[in-house]
């Protein structure tokens, strides 16, 4: 329901995140969701009508039309600069889906458009608003555990599954494969957990995908700008599915298994610890780009550090292919 003042937003996209956006707009004071956008009129309308909401299949008509406040979008990579640059001319601040881009030079012209039409941006790198990680990252501020020697970051799961869509394994589309879409959230993961950004990485990938022409598994070799070494580890072949952070100091460590649970030793086994959840991910991205919006400031998760991330991943595949280290600008 509308109440006046709200900051009406619309989603591009009605796919697998949608619904994540939606309930977040739903329950956050404020806002309020005009419009739902699919090239697919039957998925738009399936959302427009749970949502009560809009359905449009053309964004370009949508935007020109519902003149949102708020423009989020969950679509495919290769249309994150294409929909950003436009929603930005139009005046709309941007809850842009991870990865920023396909490339550097995309993100650079996304913050050029941002920068021009003076909107906020919030780059949905949901690492930030989960639980368990802030949970994490408050540990290792506090130096309770001493000083962080090494963090190492490994995930398994089927990435060529038949219900993935097939724009995730077309490299001009996604950007690339398992590395592109779930390696960026490890990078962003180790980066905000260390509050800096990667200097240089050595990696090494492979192309066995079932289908498709990104690659299925990478293994990455990085350090920071303070210079903490990182290593994450993907495999999207068959196998049994892990996401975990193991985090090393020199008087304990942390196990992170995202988005469940945190755990804790000082020298002997991991003992779970509790986690307050105060609010879902999502809701926690769209209350800080409100605020963001109400005091024009900088968001929590601005399109400067959506590039970092992206830098980074550009490294990655500069080194697969040069088998060099790679230094990171
Ligand atoms: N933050 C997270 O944890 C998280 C999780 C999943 C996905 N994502 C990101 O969200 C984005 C969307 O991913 P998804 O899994 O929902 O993908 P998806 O394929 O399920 O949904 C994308 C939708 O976009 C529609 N579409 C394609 N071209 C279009 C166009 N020109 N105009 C309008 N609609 C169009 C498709 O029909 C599809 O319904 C990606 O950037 C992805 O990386 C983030």
């Amino acid at each position: 329901m509308l109440d006046k003042g709200d900051l009406r937003v619309a989603v591009l996209g009605a796919g697998a995140i949608a619904n994540e956006h939606f309930d977040a707009v739903q329950a956050t004071e404020g806002l309020a969701a005009c419009a739902v956008v699919d090239i697919d009129y039957a998925k738009a309308n399936e959302v427009a009508n749970f949502y009560e909401i809009k359905a449009y299949t053309d964004y370009r008509l949508m935007i020109q039309t519902e003149k949102p406040d708020v423009v989020a979008i969950a679509l495919p990579h290769f249309l994150h600069k294409e929909t950003a640059v436009f929603a930005a001319e139009h005046g709309c601040h941007l809850m842009l889906e991870k990865p920023m881009a396909l490339s550097v030079l995309e993100c650079d012209e996304i913050i050029e458009a941002g920068r021009k039409a003076d909107i906020r941006i919030l780059v949905g790198h949901t690492q930030h608003y989960m639980a368990e990680n802030i949970h994490a990252k408050k540990i290792i501020q506090s130096g309770e555990l001493g000083k962080l020697v090494m963090i190492h970051d490994i995930r398994h799961t089927n990435y060529f599954e038949d219900s993935r869509p097939q724009w995730f394994v077309e490299k001009a589309k996604s950007g690339g494969g398992i590395l592109a879409n779930l390696g960026t959230h490890s990078i962003d993961k180790i980066q905000w957990l260390t509050d800096s950004t990667v200097r240089q990485i050595k990696a090494s990938i492979s192309y066995y995908g079932s289908r498709g022409n990104v690659e299925g598994s990478g293994i990455i070799y990085l350090e920071t700008v303070e210079g903490i070494p990182a290593t994450i580890v993907q495999s999207g072949y068959l196998g049994a599915s892990r996401n975990e952070t193991e985090i090393i100091f020199t008087e304990g460590m942390l196990k992170l298994v995202t988005g469940e649970s945190l755990w804790m030793s000082r020298g002997d086994s991991y003992k779970k610890l509790e986690t307050v959840i105060t609010a879902a991910p999502f809701e926690l991205q769209y209350s800080d780009l409100l605020t963001a919006i109400r005091n024009h400031s900088e968001t929590s998760c601005s399109p400067e550090y959506g590039r970092s991330v992206l830098a980074a991943l550009e490294a990655v595949y500069r080194s697969a292919e040069s088998g060099l280290e790679q230094v990171v600008y």
